[in-house]
């Protein structure tokens, strides 16, 4: 079997998150998008979250019409989001749960209560011509419940993983990767595509990358941290030779 090419979307919402602690225009997250497209990344991800904290509209209006690959807007299901995104027109939009008072994304969507409330936005997103990605926990039930909102991508978190790893709580980090690689197969037994994101590095990316079902890698803070010390584009560089790395492991 022919392992299916693994795709990298760089995040650049933390190089926003460092402009804005100035309020001037530098560094621009668009700069930064350009640069990693050409370093390797296959796609841009910038969340714009309702507290507009890090990228604001003007800026995923540039990134729009600036980037020659594919565009993924997170956002939270909310109806200025929606009006937003069917107006951006990207390729992709990531549902994500947003709390004000969160430093990043926690958790996953809360799929199984939310199901009423989501699938009127996956429908009228995917009826814009835009593909709709999920950003879920690892679960059975929260793929069972993606199905049915009729999501085609789910976008598997991998946070608990990362952070028991970084930790060194290394039973829960097997106990959490084995959620991860669980999911991974049964997602794509149930027909989706499958990414994955959140607190990824080079070791973690390296090691998620053997998961065949995995099609797409989300990172963006690891990537802006480390650009500190190698530049972002050795710092892609290196996170695209590490993906590499993983997915010849996966046969
Ligand atoms: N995927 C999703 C859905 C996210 O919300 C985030 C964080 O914004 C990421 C991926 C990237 O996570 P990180 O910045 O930790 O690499």
């Amino acid at each position: 079997m022919t392992t299916k090419p693994l795709r990298l979307g760089v995040n650049v919402d933390h190089v926003a998150t460092i402009r804005n602690a100035r309020g001037g225009p530098r560094p621009d997250p668009v700069r930064a998008a350009l640069l990693a497209i050409e370093a390797g990344a296959d796609g841009i991800t910038a969340h714009l979250r309702e507290d507009r904290r890090h990228i604001t509209d003007a800026d995923m209006a540039r990134l729009k019409a600036a980037i020659s690959k594919p565009l993924n807007f997170e956002m939270a299901a909310t109806g200025q989001m929606l009006d937003i995104a069917l107006a951006t027109a990207p390729h992709a939009v990531c549902l994500v749960p947003e709390k004000r008072t969160e430093r990043t994304t926690e958790g996953g969507l809360d799929v199984i209560g939310g199901h009423d409330y989501l699938a009127p936005y996956v429908d009228q997103l995917t009826r814009g011509g835009v593909r709709v990605s999920l950003f879920i926990e690892p679960s059975p039930e929260s793929i069972d419940a993606a199905v049915s909102i009729k999501a085609p991508v789910v976008e598997l978190h991998t946070g608990a993983w990362c952070h028991a790893v970084e930790v060194g709580d290394l039973a829960l980090a097997d106990r959490e990767f084995a959620r991860v690689q669980e999911a991974a197969a049964y997602a794509g037994g149930r027909g989706l595509e499958v990414h994955a994101g959140h607190g990824l590095d080079y070791d973690t990316a390296r090691r998620v990358s053997a998961l065949p079902q995995i099609v797409e890698l989300n990172i963006g803070h690891f990537l802006v941290g480390e650009a500190v010390f190698v530049g972002l584009a050795e710092a892609i560089r290196r996170m695209r030779q590490a993906m590499e790395e993983g997915r010849a492991a996966a046969g």
